[in-house]
């Protein structure tokens, strides 16, 4: 029997051809693309979830126009203001992965705002919802491997100590269950940069479907579809 799916991990993929296709800015694509989170958030406990993980922002999604950037940092500052009580009321801790550092690229504000939402969930024992912005898979290795290097140099680790747990501890998942399942919508089969370190048994199912028009109702839908799966994690 196929044990039940934790951590189902998205690539919200299809927001900006979304909008196009309906003769709209990309950024109403987006805007549109924050429901589609609210109705997964809605069912997730129910469907025996006990983790979600969405990438929001990648390391390389500035090189988009200015004006998309600044409209997807504006999103991200309402979403979060006006779902704190919410995700409080739910019960839900938001953990935001990524480069969050004040040397990196996200706006001081952002950053403040990240660390309030993070600091006002961190006692909430329902779901975990982890939101990736800023995040590259390669970049958060990066600064895993750094982090370590001074640690070392402190005095604080010996380089032998290293194993694959002890380097988990240093990356923004920390030691959070790897994603059973990522689910890519828009239609493209790529990884993007996404979790590189945590996908390495993960199940991947790509969708045609774009993420505004995906919901609560197509992933439980999904998951029922997929409770054959055999996974191996390289056994017989
Ligand atoms: C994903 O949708 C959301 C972000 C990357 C912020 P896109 O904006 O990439 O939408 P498409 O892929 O161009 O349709
Ligand atoms: C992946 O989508 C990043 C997010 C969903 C945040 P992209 O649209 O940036 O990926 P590519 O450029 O198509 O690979
Ligand atoms: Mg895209």
């Amino acid at each position: 029997m196929q044990e039940a799916y934790k951590h189902v991990a998205f690539i919200m993929d299809g927001n900006g051809r979304w909008a196009t296709k309906r003769g709209l800015a990309r950024l109403e694509g987006h805007r549109q693309g924050a429901k589609t989170v609210e109705s997964i958030l809605k069912v997730a406990p129910s469907l025996g979830l006990e983790t979600v993980t969405f990438y929001a922002f990648s390391s390389e999604n500035w090189k988009r126009p200015e004006e998309e950037v600044n409209g997807l940092m504006d999103l991200l500052r309402f979403y979060f203001t006006s779902q704190l009580n919410k995700l409080k009321d739910n019960n839900i801790r938001l953990v935001v992965m990524g480069d969050k550092s004040r040397q990196g690229r996200l706006s001081d504000d952002v950053i403040e705002m990240i660390e309030r939402v993070e600091a006002e969930t961190e006692h909430c024992t329902g779901l975990c919802v982890n939101f990736c912005i800023n995040y590259g898979g390669r970049d958060e290795i990066v600064r895993a491997a750094q982090h370590f290097a001074d640690d070392v140099e402190r005095g604080l680790r010996f380089v032998g100590d290293l194993d694959e747990r002890l380097f988990s501890t240093y990356l923004d998942s920390g030691l959070q269950k790897d994603p059973d399942l990522i689910i890519r919508t828009g239609g493209d089969q790529r990884i993007s940069n996404f979790l590189l370190w945590q996908c390495s048994y993960s199940e991947f199912r790509f969708i045609e479907t774009s993420w505004p028009d995906f919901d609560g109702e197509q992933l439980k839908a999904l998951l029922l579809g997929n409770q054959t799966v055999d996974r191996r994690f390289g056994a017989v």
